[in-house]
């Protein structure tokens, strides 16, 4: 539905001295790809990996922003920042920024507006916890972690988000959702989209899944009508793991 991307997150993993050798093991693994290719980097990588995918089908994102444009904000990292750089993507609201960081359906919100303001494509993330797919809430959740998410945002704007779907308790524990469970959510978010805007822009939307998503499974999940890609963890680590993924997309 919408575009293919594989996009890697590599959370708080690799060097900035070996990142521009590990960008273009990227690049050169996933040569011939016939969906979009990203890497969310730590800030301190950002520059080297800018460098490595410069010229390249390789797009390079950030882990976060800050939602002000400048000012008395210790250690934070703003839009202009990144755009100077030459970043083209920033995640998000990931479930452990939310977790640990203080991140707010308010603050993602605000994030997604400056992040568009800027012209760096958001990939925004939503999911679940265990204890809420127990509770059988997960859609109500995910409906409002995504209105919120999207509060103000202009249909024409709204086109220009990836939605990253990931489960809380998929991430990182080697579980992943079943394709079907993914898939189910996924389409929720597609319809809950097509409800605050129209169907067009909901088709438009990239949706991914994330948590646990890996050279093995990959391709029974990217199979699924509304998954557009994927936001992989761990398995962007591993060029030739990412590689697979990157070739399952398509
Ligand atoms: P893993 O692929 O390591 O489970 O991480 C998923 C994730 O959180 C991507 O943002």
């Amino acid at each position: 539905m919408g575009k293919y991307i594989i996009a890697g997150n590599w959370k708080m993993n690799k060097l900035p001295s070996e990142t521009y050798d590990f960008v273009k093991e990227v690049v050169e693994a996933t040569k011939g790809a016939e969906c979009e290719v990203v890497c969310c980097t730590p800030y301190v990588c950002l520059a080297p990996a800018i460098e490595a995918a410069k010229g390249t089908h390789v797009k390079i994102g950030a882990e976060n922003l800050h939602f002000e444009d400048s000012g008395a904000f210790t250690g934070e990292v703003s839009a202009d920042m990144l755009v100077d750089l030459g970043v083209d993507y920033v995640i998000i609201g990931h479930s452990e920024r939310r977790a640990y960081n203080n991140e707010t359906d308010e603050t993602v919100n605000k994030k997604i507006v400056k992040a568009l303001s800027k012209g760096l494509i958001p990939i925004v993330c939503v999911g679940e916890s265990l204890e809420e797919r127990e509770a059988g809430i997960t859609m109500d959740l995910i409906a409002i972690q995504i209105k919120k998410a999207f509060a103000g945002i202009t249909a024409e704007d709204a086109a220009k988000v990836v939605v990253a779907y990931e489960p809380i308790w998929a991430i990182g524990t080697g579980k992943t959702a079943t394709d079907d469970q993914a898939e189910e959510v996924c389409g929720g978010i597609r319809n809950i989209l097509a409800a605050l805007y129209d169907d067009a822009t909901a088709k438009a939307v990239t949706i991914q899944y994330g948590g646990s998503m890996n050279a093995k499974n990959c391709a029974g999940l990217l199979a699924k009508a509304n998954i557009d890609g994927g936001l992989i963890g761990g398995a962007s680590l591993k060029a030739p793991d990412f590689a697979t993924i990157v070739a399952a997309a398509k």
